[in-house]
């Protein structure tokens, strides 16, 4: 941690850094963990593998978000680490015994599954009281960037074999689904909840928890989607019809949603080239998942010169490099610079609080570890720091 700042101006003036710096912005966070601990209608999980810092563990535990879904020994060494009196979800579907053993003893109780071998997997080394989540594959719809079922998720019938073995063997199993990441129609959640009660209903199963996954939106540049409230308006109208008659108490676990404003990126020009930028920072770092999500997840960004002001002036469209020697290294939409943008500047990317640090490799020796805190809202897209 380099330290505590009021504003990006602020860190510029103690430090010129010239690799990347991630910037966690903790009271969005607990902003956005307000509003989805008094919005959602039932318990919040946070999806750990978007962002496992201590200090956003610690700032949504304070805000109320008690409940943590971990993929992995080392989430879970995070969680218990930096949130002692966490409750933690294994909802990754391929585990090997060993991990379940030490999820166990981490005091884990909840494991997903989507096959019955994995199932016997849990039952045999998560203790008597383990509870199968039991993951139903979701067809993605139009409604959001990501397909979450196509890897991991029991189709309707196996579903149902899944449910009724872990009734055989003792278990009290739940439910769970992904909608798919970056889900923009609200709709996809009434769609899951009421297919998931209706498998239930088919296999002839009860369950007591439905855990309806991640997928709520951050709000990219190219992002239409509706206010979370509507979410959340479509998602407890459905918890009335399909899950409370049936005794269900549902859970979620956003990553994006909860996390993405909390971060950004402060990278550095190293070389400018006619209508093109070098970057510190690129798709094998702190950016990786714009690669992936192409135009879906368009980053707000603005310019600052290395004394912290912005760069103003009019702008021109620039290609932006990433630093490694990989020819793929090069954001996929071309940026609007200031046409002034020169070596030393400064790009700070928005939204990156969720899927930066965590995915960044460390290609060419080239890492993007360290993080700032700032107190300072994101000044939008080429604006002044508020
Ligand atoms: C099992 C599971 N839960 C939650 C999430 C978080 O999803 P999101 O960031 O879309 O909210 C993911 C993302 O991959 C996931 O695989």
């Amino acid at each position: 941690m380099i330290g505590s700042f009021g504003s990006v101006a602020a860190l510029l003036r103690q430090d010129a850094p010239d690799t990347p710096v991630h910037l966690l912005r903790p009271h969005r966070l607990a902003a956005a963990a307000r509003a989805f601990v008094a919005g959602f209608p039932g318990d919040v999980l946070f999806a750990v593998k978007c962002n496992a810092h201590p200090l956003v563990l610690k700032t949504l535990r304070a805000e109320g978000v008690r409940h943590f879904d971990v993929a992995s020994p080392m989430e879970i060494g995070r969680v218990a680490e930096a949130v002692p009196d966490g409750i933690m979800f294994y909802h990754h579907p391929a585990k090997t015994p060993a991990q379940i053993r030490l999820a166990r003893e981490s005091g884990v109780r909840h494991y997903a599954v989507d096959c019955i071998p994995e199932l016997e997997k849990v039952k045999a080394h998560g203790g008597a009281d383990a509870v199968p989540m039991v993951r139903l594959a979701i067809p993605k719809g139009s409604g959001a960037v990501y397909d979450l079922s196509t890897k991991f998720g029991a189709p309707p019938d196996l579903f149902g074999a899944v449910l009724r073995r872990a009734a055989e063997l003792g278990l009290r199993p739940g439910v769970t689904f992904h909608v798919g990441s970056q889900c923009l129609d609200p709709e996809a959640f009434r769609l899951g909840i009421r297919m998931a009660a209706e498998c239930l209903d088919r296999a002839g199963i009860a369950v007591a928890l439905m855990d309806i996954g991640g997928g709520f939106p951050a709000y990219y540049r190219s992002t239409g989607a509706p206010p979370l409230e509507r979410y959340f308006q479509v998602i407890d109208e459905a918890r009335r019809e399909w899950a409370a008659p049936r005794g269900i108490r549902l859970l979620c676990e956003p990553g994006r949603g909860l996390a993405a404003e909390g971060g950004s990126l402060l990278a550095r020009v190293i070389l400018r080239k006619d209508d093109a930028v070098y970057l510190n920072d690129g798709i094998f770092g702190g950016l990786t998942e714009v690669y992936w999500g192409k135009d879906d997840l368009s980053l707000p960004y603005r310019v600052v010169t290395p004394e912290g002001g912005p760069r103003g002036g009019p702008v021109r469209p620039f290609t932006a490099y990433g630093p490694t020697c990989d020819g793929n290294d090069v954001l996929p939409y071309r940026l609007e610079l200031p046409a002034e943008v020169a070596d030393g500047d400064y790009l700070e990317f928005n939204l990156i609080g969720a899927y930066g640090r965590e995915m960044a490799a460390r290609y060419n020796g080239m890492t993007s570890e360290a993080v700032a805190v700032i107190e300072a809202d994101f000044a939008g897209h080429n604006g002044i720091e508020g």
